[in-house]
């Protein structure tokens, strides 16, 4: 048998496909900035509705641009009646197979489907921002026997999720966090999810088909999963006693620690840094300190992993949010859905504008040449 010879990048492990200036990551010294700003910047200061716009039109708003920006987002957020059935047909999938299905299943309902036009993909970009929490509260109603919310023209994005959700009028405190956890999830290089979209994109799919190819890929454990299994972990740990006997059987067993660890950033996650005092308030806040200070534990277990390169990522912080939130825990990743839309938006438009399909090579490593024999000559 011969094998090609041939430089295998397993993974794609550091091989840049493109350029871009939606985002940029120094993975060495935890550096992360939307088209140039830092994020330290816009998790303390900017709306995710700055944000979007940032990332879709490239300039942060004034405040005229903001102002009509906001109502045309706003304006988009009911679903057509078909949705909603198809929604309460699936309400018993997960959250995220239900947000991909209603999300392709929006593709037929948008009258610019097939329209790649830079200006169309956007326009349907701020559709999907909009529609995606209506989707999301919609169904975590349906499933509870409950009827939908009508969304809340009065209220900001997170504000509104927050009210489809519960039916109540949310917390300023509680908007803030979760509006800032749509800041910290909106955009990040060509991560797994975004480097679906972007292959969906080459073909000239649409932006619905890109989209829903970055909600299928984001589902995984090891990408927007991860914040799910970090709770779970937590509420198994139960209380900080247990937690570092906890993560030493874990590692000596060689599984892997959730909300640890990442392809580019080899130092701390800056966006795990904002949530971490985040999570710290609210517990407090909420008069449930402990599962601050059990991922607090699990954190100090992995110091000596940092060196190499093993860091708190973003998942690590983002799910006792969640749950301190009243958030079922199988609706985190679709929370991270919703963040990620305008960032798969911005690269699906740069894909289009200076397209290549994507299509690397697979080496091939099975026997080459077999003589075909007839069925009946088989063993
Ligand atoms: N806990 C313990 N060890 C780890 C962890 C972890 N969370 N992550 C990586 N390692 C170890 C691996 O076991 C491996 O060790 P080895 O060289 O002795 O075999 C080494 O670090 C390198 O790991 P790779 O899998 O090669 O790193 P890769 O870049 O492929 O993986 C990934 C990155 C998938 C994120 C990984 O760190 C992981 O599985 N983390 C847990 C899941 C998670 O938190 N995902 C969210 C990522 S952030 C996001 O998607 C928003």
């Amino acid at each position: 048998m011969t094998e090609e010879k041939v430089e295998l990048h397993r993974g794609l492990r550091d091989v840049y496909i493109d350029r871009t200036t939606s985002s940029f990551i120094d993975g060495n010294i935890g550096k992360l900035l939307y088209r140039g700003y830092n994020i330290d910047d816009l998790a303390e200061n900017a709306s995710f509705e700055e944000t979007i716009y940032l990332l879709l039109y490239g300039k942060l708003p004034n405040r005229a641009e903001l102002d009509e920006f906001d109502a045309v987002l706003k304006a988009n957020r009911r679903l057509p009646g078909e949705i909603i059935d198809i929604i309460k047909l699936t309400k018993n999938a997960h959250p995220m197979d239900v947000l991909r299905t209603a999300i392709s299943a929006l593709a037929t309902f948008d009258p610019e489907v097939d329209d790649n036009s830079k200006e169309a993909t956007l326009r349907k970009g701020v559709r999907l921002t909009a529609q995606a929490p209506t989707i999301v509260a919609s169904h975590a109603r349906i499933r509870e026997g409950k009827d939908p919310v009508t969304p809340n023209e009065s209220l900001s994005h997170a504000g509104n999720f927050l009210y489809m959700l519960s039916g109540e009028l949310p917390e300023p405190e509680d908007v803030r966090l979760i509006d800032k956890d749509f800041v910290l999830h909106a955009e990040h290089g060509v991560n797994a999810s975004s480097f679906g979209a972007r292959v969906a994109a080459s073909t000239q799919a649409d932006l619905h088909c890109a989209v829903a190819t970055g909600v299928s890929v984001l589902k995984g454990p090891s990408h927007g999963g991860a914040a799910e299994e970090v709770m779970k972990m937590a509420l198994d740990i139960g209380n900080e006693e247990n937690a570092e006997s906890y993560v030493r059987d874990m590692l000596s067993r060689r599984e892997r620690v959730m909300g640890f660890g990442h392809r580019v950033y080899k130092a701390v996650d800056p966006r795990a840094n904002h949530l971490r005092p985040d999570a710290k308030a609210l517990g407090e806040r909420k008069g449930q300190p402990k599962w601050f200070s059990i991922l607090q534990t699990v954190s100090e277990v992995m110091e000596p992993y940092a060196r190499r390169g093993i860091c708190e990522n973003v998942d690590f912080w983002s799910g006792s949010i969640y749950y301190l939130l009243d958030i079922p825990d199988d609706l985190f990743i679709s929370i991270f859905t919703m963040g990620r839309i305008p960032g798969w938006t911005s690269q699906v438009v740069e894909q289009f504008e200076n397209n290549i399909l994507l299509r690397p090579r697979l080496q091939y490593t099975g026997p080459m040449d077999l003589e075909y024999t007839s069925i009946d000559e088989r063993e």
